[in-house]
């Protein structure tokens, strides 16, 4: 799949049964453990972990499977794990520099869980509705495809989401979080990539 012309696609099953049961197994665990004083995200609905150091092996062999799908040379950027509650609403937004090329994977949820995300291909501005049943990913460039969840009305869920930057590009500095605490990446201008979102920002 080219994503370079396609922006965002679904993959179904990329996770098996068990290594979802074993993901979610570990955040709460690790929740368990320290609370809520390890969440990272004020947004109402979401209980956050990022770059999660018991995550690790995870988030090397999602991004080496990511990078092998994109055919692309990938530096980790970040991963986090979300825990998303009734009420939890994402507005629609292009995610920092640091997205370049993303994947979202649903590794739980109750039956009663139904949270959509809808993404917009920039170049023909068609919007698309992604379902995922446990085990089920999708793709993105999430720097440029403006996306969107409309609030969470019922149920639990969490998603584990690998970002890698690419190798040669503008990206490249944004491998490790680079330059992510409170957003020092917004003083990069004459960054082609940095500049290119405060444009694409502008019109979403
Ligand atoms: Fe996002």
């Amino acid at each position: 799949m080219n994503i370079d012309s396609t922006y965002f696609f679904k993959i179904e099953n990329f996770l098996d049964k068990d290594k979802c049961e074993s993901i979610t197994k570990k955040y709460f665990d690790t929740l368990e453990i320290f609370g809520d004083k390890i969440t990272k995200n004020s947004r109402k609905g979401f209980k956050e972990l990022r770059n999660a150091p018991v995550f690790k092996k995870e988030e090397n062999n999602i991004l080496s499977r990511l990078a092998t799908l994109l055919d692309k040379d990938l530096l980790l950027a970040y991963s986090h794990i979300i825990f998303y509650e009734p009420g939890a609403e994402l507005p629609k937004h292009l995610d920092r520099p640091h997205s370049q090329y993303g994947i979202n994977i649903n590794v739980w949820q109750t039956d009663d869980m139904d949270y959509p995300i809808y993404l917009t291909n920039p170049e023909t501005k068609e919007t698309t509705e992604i379902k995922q049943n446990v085990g089920d990913a999708f793709i993105y460039k999430a720097c440029e495809v403006p996306h969107y969840r409309k609030e969470l009305t019922a149920g639990n869920g969490i998603q584990f989401m690998v970002f890698g930057v690419e190798k040669g590009t503008d990206y490249e500095v944004f491998a490790n979080d680079n330059m992510a605490i409170n957003q020092e990446w917004q003083e990069l201008t004459g960054n082609k990539a940095v500049d290119d979102l405060f444009e694409r920002q502008k019109i979403i």
